[in-house]
């Protein structure tokens, strides 16, 4: 159970806290939790970090680049603490998250004017953590044997709706793979599996207090073995099969997934489950076995693409997204283009893609043959075109279909809702005149898909708002 926290103390002055998050949604969905947390605090959250009297970064730690950024950002931040300070008053500067695992203390060293180090599975103990970082520096960077998510509030049907329709459920955490390139692995730890019950009381809460989509949370979601009730192990298709049953949730979704725990039982669940949508985001990284192997990824590209067509023989439809790295230590041409061979064949609804960054204490980081950095970017941009290419085909093939889709928020021009596809599409449509938007949103109705902008789709509304409410798939 969630420790119980004080309630919000009225008269105590309110302060002011700014979450910034680097990363991937694992880091989103903590600093949602984080601030959960903070609020029963006395903390307000803040967009702006001049203002705050508790500023978290919570950062990345995965590509050279996104972790150098973490000091560029605490520069900033410590000439605004100095100036505040000569108002008299006191900013606490916490940096959370992977880059604060990575490197604990060295941080405060390298940039003394941090007062708290914090790791990603430390979030829970925040608020004693706060307290000694006002009389000294503090650093938290333990793998703690008890599971910060049984420890952290829930968040309250308030805070829940103001998030939106579409909400974050980790159900897994760290991971033991060990790809020769990765942080992960140190960053986050052992793979943990949270408890079946503990995952679906917390489901259960998220659909009462009105949420429609889960997307359920993990560095190798597909690798979930919860333990349930009965004793039993349950993997991910079993646990969507009970979170199918909940009432009131319409949309199931999963991320990220790794091609070694793609189990049979999983992909049937996209043939039987109408409430898991058709969407994979498997990452590859290469399409070269040697390169595959270098990086310790554990199969083939052959195996891969058994995968997509298996999945694919059981859901056509489904929209298949990756990962991938170029100019891993000692690709060659010829490497490079059996990843672009691989893509061709796949055919992605959409992909991210990076330069490879040798980062410290990885295996491949030790490698010396480096592929130049001029190599990279000409692959880099290579590999993208093709990507973005695929990407408008995917899209432009939703056109003059009708889809069914969750609403979430309000469009960027008046009159309009923005909402995501069973492909987590974006799709733009003009609510009926007269009709509120907030009426509109966390509903589901049917769009017929009529054109292709920049980068989201818009449509029309074909079923009234009423006989809208259902999940599934339209025709
Ligand atoms: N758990 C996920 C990925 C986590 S990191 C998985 O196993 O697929 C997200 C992506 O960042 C990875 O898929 C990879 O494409 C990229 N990445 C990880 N380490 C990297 C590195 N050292 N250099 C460049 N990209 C990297
Ligand atoms: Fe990193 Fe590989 Fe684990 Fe993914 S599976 S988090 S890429 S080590
Ligand atoms: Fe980055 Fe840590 Fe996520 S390294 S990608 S924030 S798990």
């Amino acid at each position: 159970m969630p420790e119980q926290f004080p309630p919000d103390n009225s008269e105590r002055p309110v302060k002011r806290a700014h979450i910034k998050s680097f990363g991937c949604q694992m880091n989103v969905h903590d600093a949602e939790r984080m601030a959960d947390l903070l609020a029963r605090e006395g903390y307000e959250a803040t967009e702006n970090a001049d203002d705050a009297d508790l500023v978290i970064l919570n950062t990345c730690h995965i590509r050279e680049k996104a972790a150098e950024k973490v000091y560029s950002e605490i520069g900033r931040l410590r000439v605004r603490k100095e100036e505040r300070a000569l108002e008299g008053k006191e900013t606490l500067i916490a940096v959370a998250g992977c880059v604060a695992q990575a490197e604990g203390g060295e941080i405060i060293r390298r940039a003394p004017t941090v007062d708290l180090v914090v790791g990603p599975q430390s979030y829970h103990r925040l608020p004693d953590l706060l307290k000694d970082a006002r009389g000294r520096k503090t650093i938290d960077t333990d793998f703690p044997d008890e599971d910060k998510f049984d420890h952290l509030p829930l968040p309250s049907k308030k805070r829940l709706m103001a998030r939106g329709p579409a909400a974050f459920l980790t159900v897994q955490e760290g991971c033991d793979k060990f790809c020769s390139f990765c942080v992960v692995p140190f960053t986050r730890g052992a793979e943990v599996s949270r408890p079946v019950e503990a995952v679906l009381a917390e489901a259960r809460s998220m659909a009462e207090a009105g949420v429609k989509e889960i997307m359920l949370l993990g560095q190798n979601v597909n690798a979930y073995h919860g333990l349930a009730a009965d004793g039993s192990v349950w993997g991910l298709a079993r646990l969507f099969e009970a979170l199918s049953e909940i009432e009131g949730l319409k949309r199931l979704r999963y991320a990220t997934s790794h091609p070694r725990d793609m189990e049979e039982a999983l992909i049937l669940a996209h043939r039987d489950l109408p409430k898991l949508m058709p969407y994979l985001h498997l990452p590859v990284q290469a399409g070269s076995d040697r390169i595959l192997k270098a990086m310790n990824r554990k199969h083939k590209a052959a195996d891969y693409l058994a995968i997509i067509e298996r999945v694919r023989s059981v859901r056509p439809d489904i929209a298949i997204t990756s990962d991938f790295i170029v100019g891993f230590p000692g690709e060659t041409d010829a490497d490079f283009e059996d990843t672009m061979r691989l893509v061709r064949e796949v055919g992605f609804a959409t992909a991210y893609s990076f330069k490879y960054s040798a980062r410290p204490g990885t295996k491949a980081a030790e490698a010396e043959d480096a592929v130049p950095e001029a190599v990279k970017t000409a692959r880099l941009h290579t590999l993208q075109a093709l990507l973005m290419e695929q990407q408008n085909a995917f899209n432009a093939a939703t056109i003059g279909r009708t889809v069914p889709v969750l609403f979430e928020k309000p469009g960027r021009y008046e009159g309009q809702i923005a909402g995501k596809s069973p492909y987590l599409q974006a799709v733009h449509v003009d609510i009926p005149s007269g009709d509120e938007i907030s009426a509109w949103i966390g509903r589901i109705a049917d769009v017929r898909i009529t054109e292709l902008r920049s980068n989201s789709l818009h449509g029309e509304i074909v079923s009234p708002l009423g006989e809208a409410d259902r999940g599934g798939m339209a025709a």
